[in-house]
């Protein structure tokens, strides 16, 4: 029988770790959870990966990797795959028992009311109840507002006849993920970790495992709910920055003031953070993370946070504003902008990544079908695939033929390396709306484009 991993002091802690006897398993291997799992299994922990998805869980058992837009992930895969130090499974019942370590990465979106949606941590939590039973560690990666552990999942694991006690039967940390895509194996060995716990006892084995298995710095907080109200603030902070300077880029355009030429000469002040605007603020992380904290705030008073709820309304509403600029071009051009043919150059919600989760690219597809216009779509990391119902075109070439105006929603590297300008000037009275800065406005009216952009005033 496996010893409780309480009953442990700190030497045969350790020993645990040095000797790699510890079994990890992870439940939800997607974005996060897959490549946590095998950075796991790369340090000589037997690794587990739990998913529902029997897709991809037969898609990694048979060799074939997922993630294809991040960064060192194929090397990683294919070492501890040739090991045989992790595989997959869709048995939780059978998986769990056997491991010693669970971690948590299941997705937490939020539903059509905005509201943060933690069915699949309960429905896991649920299924724990029933699984756990001598010590293990269950550590929650996900990101989830402050006290949620503490209050649901933490009752629904030890379970409504509390047939589980947390401390005894099972223990409860927290260690937020906050690796961004694209850069998540390159973000894994530098950003410091957070560790809270129910019992805090507990938090020196779950400090010592991952700087063991990361190396990075690790953050005791005082309990998990701190650790989750980090990880919120770092990235609402973000998401209220981006909605500032995406205000005021809609003030510059109207004063004549270049926003970017504003941002470049403020962060040359030791205390100023730059943000750029944007189409809006998209991905599973920054929206979900406000309405989180905004969830948690309106059960005290629903005034509080109000900087946020504003923040919200101001992202949510570039979309419209990408649309004004349009309308401002096919003015301009004098063409009529219904039954016209406009391209969107990008539809993830960042660069260099495969992903349209909450992307500010949908609402402007939206927006745009409502007027009648007719829509293609270039993003070379959807090449053949359908998205918003559309097929994606195979080139930029393709993507501009019988088009009259472009709408450039993400900077991939791949149209930052393009000339777009000159690209562009080859067609008849082009419109070219830039959601990313990545063009330069001069450039662009000198071959003969008619430009608007996100925080481009009139002083170029
Ligand atoms: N993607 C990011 O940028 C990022 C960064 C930091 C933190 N996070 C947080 O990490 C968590 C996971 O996010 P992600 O982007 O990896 O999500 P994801 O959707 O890519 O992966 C989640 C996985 O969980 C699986 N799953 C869903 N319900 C399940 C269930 N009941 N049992 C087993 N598996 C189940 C899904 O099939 C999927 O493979 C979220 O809380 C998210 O906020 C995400």
């Amino acid at each position: 029988m496996r010893k409780n991993l309480i009953s442990l002091d700190k030497s045969q802690m350790n020993e645990s770790i040095i000797k790699k006897s510890l079994k990890i398993g992870v439940v939800g291997i997607g974005r996060i959870g897959l490549p946590t799992a095998l950075c796991f299994a790369n340090a000589s922990f037997q690794t587990i990966g739990i998913d529902i998805n029997e897709k991809l869980v037969d898609m990694i058992n048979s060799g074939n990797y997922p993630l294809k837009d991040e960064p060192e992930f194929d090397k990683i895969f294919e070492n501890v795959i040739s090991k045989k130090m992790f595989s997959a499974t869709t048995d939780i019942s059978e998986a769990i028992p056997n491991c010693d370590i669970i971690l948590l990465s299941l997705p937490t979106p939020m539903d059509h009311q905005n509201v943060p949606d933690y069915t699949a941590l309960l429905t896991v939590g649920k299924t724990l109840n029933g699984l756990l039973a001598d010590g293990q560690i269950v550590i929650v990666e996900s990101t989830v507002e402050p006290g949620f552990i503490e209050n649901e999942l933490l009752n629904t694991i030890e379970g409504p006849e509390k047939n589980l006690i947390s401390g005894k039967d099972f223990h409860l940390a927290v260690c937020p993920e906050t690796a961004n895509p694209g850069e998540i194996m390159n973000d894994f060995k530098k950003l410091p970790r957070l560790v809270g716990a129910i019992d805090e006892k507990i938090s020196p084995l779950v400090s010592s495992l991952y700087t063991d298995v990361f190396g990075v710095e690790l953050i005791p907080m005082p309990n998990c709910k701190t650790a989750n109200a980090v990880k919120l603030t770092t990235n609402v902070f973000r998401d209220i920055n981006i909605a500032f300077v995406n205000e005021l880029a809609i003030l510059f355009e109207k004063l004549g003031i270049d926003t970017y030429t504003v941002i470049d000469a403020a962060k040359r002040k030791y205390n100023f953070q730059p943000h750029i605007p944007g189409p809006g603020v998209g991905g599973p992380c920054l929206p979900v993370n406000s309405y989180q904290y905004l969830n948690s705030s309106k059960k005290i008073d629903s005034n509080f946070l109000k900087i946020v709820q504003d923040a919200r309304k101001i992202n949510e509403s570039m979309p419209n504003h990408v649309i004004n600029l349009l309308n401002d071009a096919f003015f301009e051009s004098k063409k009529p902008l219904e039954n016209s043919t406009v391209t969107l150059l990008g539809v993830s919600y960042k660069p260099n990544v495969h992903d349209i989760q909450i992307a500010p690219s949908e609402e402007i597809a939206k927006l745009l079908d409502k007027k009648n216009i007719q829509l293609k779509i270039f993003d070379p990391f959807f090449i053949n695939e359908t998205v918003f119902g559309y097929k994606v075109e195979k080139s930029i070439t393709d993507a501009l033929i019988g088009t009259d105006a472009m709408i450039l929603i993400t900077a991939h590297n791949e149209f930052k390396k393009l000339n777009l300008t000159s690209i562009f000037s080859s067609l008849n009275k082009p419109i070219l709306i830039d959601c990313t800065g990545i063009i330069d406005p001069k450039n662009a009216k000198s071959n003969g484009i008619i430009f608007r952009g996100i925080g481009r005033g009139d002083n170029f």
